[in-house]
C-alpha cells in the first residue's frame, strides 16, 4: 500500500483584489494540512502589476512546499499604457522572475507525477485574450513526461483554463485546442486535470476514453466571487479513492463547501515476496 497523498490546489488569488481575511487564514490552514504538494493554478495577480506579483510571491513563500505554479490570463501585464508596453515587450518577465519558467514544471513521486502547462496567452487572433489555448506541442510534451510516471502513480496535469466547458458554470474558458487536449489526456490515462479561472469549484469526468479522467476546478481566494465564497481544494488520494474537498471561507473560518469521491482508475499493484507483481487487495 502506498502512503496516502495530499495535494492542496489554489488558484485565482488575484493579488491586488485578494480576499484579505481568506488569504491570511489560508496560510494557517494550508500549513495545518501539510500537503505533499501545493498546486497553484494561475491568476496570482489582478492586473499583472509588479507590486501584485511581489505580494503573491511573499504569500507563497509563507506556504509549505514543494509547489508547482502555472500562470493564468491575469498574470500578464495589462490595464494602462505602461502595462501594455510591458505586455508587448516582455509579457512573462514579471511572472518568470518570481515563479520560474511558465511553460512546464513537474513534480515526480512514486505516488504521482504532476506536470504543468501554460494555457494563458499574451496575444491571440481573437478579441478576447483572457480565453485559453493549448498547442499540440504542449500536449505532446506533457504526455511524454507522464509516460515516464511510476507504474502506480497518478498522472496529473495542471493548467489555468478548464480544457472543456463546465455545463452551467459561471463563465467559459473557450480554450483553443482544449477539446483535443482533453481527449489526448484521457487516452494517455491522465487521472486529474487541475484548473482555475472559473472561480467556482467543480469535479466532472471528461466524456472520453474510459471516463476516468476527472476535471477538477478550484475556486478563488479573491473578492472576484462568482456566486461561490472564496476557497480552495484539498485532494486526498489513497489506494482506492480520490477525495476532493472544496473549502469555503465563511466569515471567520474555512468550512467544507462540497466533497466529491471518485474511484481510482486502477488499483495500485504490489510485488509479492517472489518479486512477482500482483494486484493489491481491495479493502472495503
Ligand atoms: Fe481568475
Ligand atoms: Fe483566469
Amino acid at each position: 500500500m502506498n502512503r496516502p497523498l495530499k495535494l492542496v490546489q489554489v488558484s485565482d488569488i488575484h493579488f491586488g483584489g485578494e480576499h484579505v481575511a481568506a488569504v491570511e487564514a489560508a496560510v494557517e490552514r494550508i500549513a495545518e494540512e501539510a500537503p505533499d504538494l501545493l498546486v497553484v493554478a494561475g491568476d496570482l495577480t489582478k492586473d499583472g502589476k509588479t507590486a501584485e506579483f511581489d505580494a503573491a510571491r511573499a504569500w507563497l513563500d509563507r506556504l509549505p512546499g514543494p509547489r508547482l505554479v502555472t500562470p493564468g490570463n491575469h498574470d500578464i501585464p495589462f490595464a494602462g499604457p505602461r502595462e501594455l508596453l510591458a505586455r508587448l515587450l516582455a509579457p512573462w518577465r514579471r511572472y518568470e522572475q518570481r515563479f520560474g519558467g511558465r511553460e512546464s514544471q513537474d513534480w515526480d513521486d512514486p505516488r504521482a507525477t504532476v506536470v504543468t502547462l501554460n494555457s494563458a496567452r499574451a496575444f491571440q487572433l481573437r478579441m478576447n485574450w483572457s480565453k485559453g489555448a493549448v498547442s499540440r506541442r504542449q500536449v505532446r510534451q506533457a504526455c511524454a513526461h507522464l509516460k515516464a510516471a511510476a507504474p502506480d502513480a497518478l498522472k496529473i496535469v495542471v493548467c489555468h483554463h478548464p480544457l472543456i466547458e463546465m455545463i452551467g458554470g459561471p463563465m467559459t474558458a473557450k480554450v483553443h485546442g482544449g477539446t483535443a487536449a482533453a481527449l489526448a489526456f484521457a487516452q494517455a490515462g491522465v487521472d486529474l486535470v487541475l484548473t482555475g479561472h472559473i472561480h467556482a469549484p467543480f469535479v466532472h469526468p471528461y466524456p472520453f476514453s474510459d471516463g476516468c479522467t476527472q476535471a477538477v476546478g478550484s475556486g478563488t481566494l479573491s473578492v472576484r466571487e462568482r456566486g461561490v465564497p472564496p476557497g480552495f481544494n484539498l485532494i486526498e488520494v489513497d489506494d482506492v479513492d480520490i477525495r476532493i474537498t472544496a473549502l469555503a471561507w465563511e466569515r471567520t473560518r474555512f468550512t467544507t463547501f462540497r466533497t466529491w469521491s471518485v474511484p481510482r482508475r486502477c488499483v495500485p499493484q504490489t510485488s509479492n515476496e517472489n518479486g512477482a507483481t500482483e494486484v493489491a487487495p481491495l479493502v472495503v
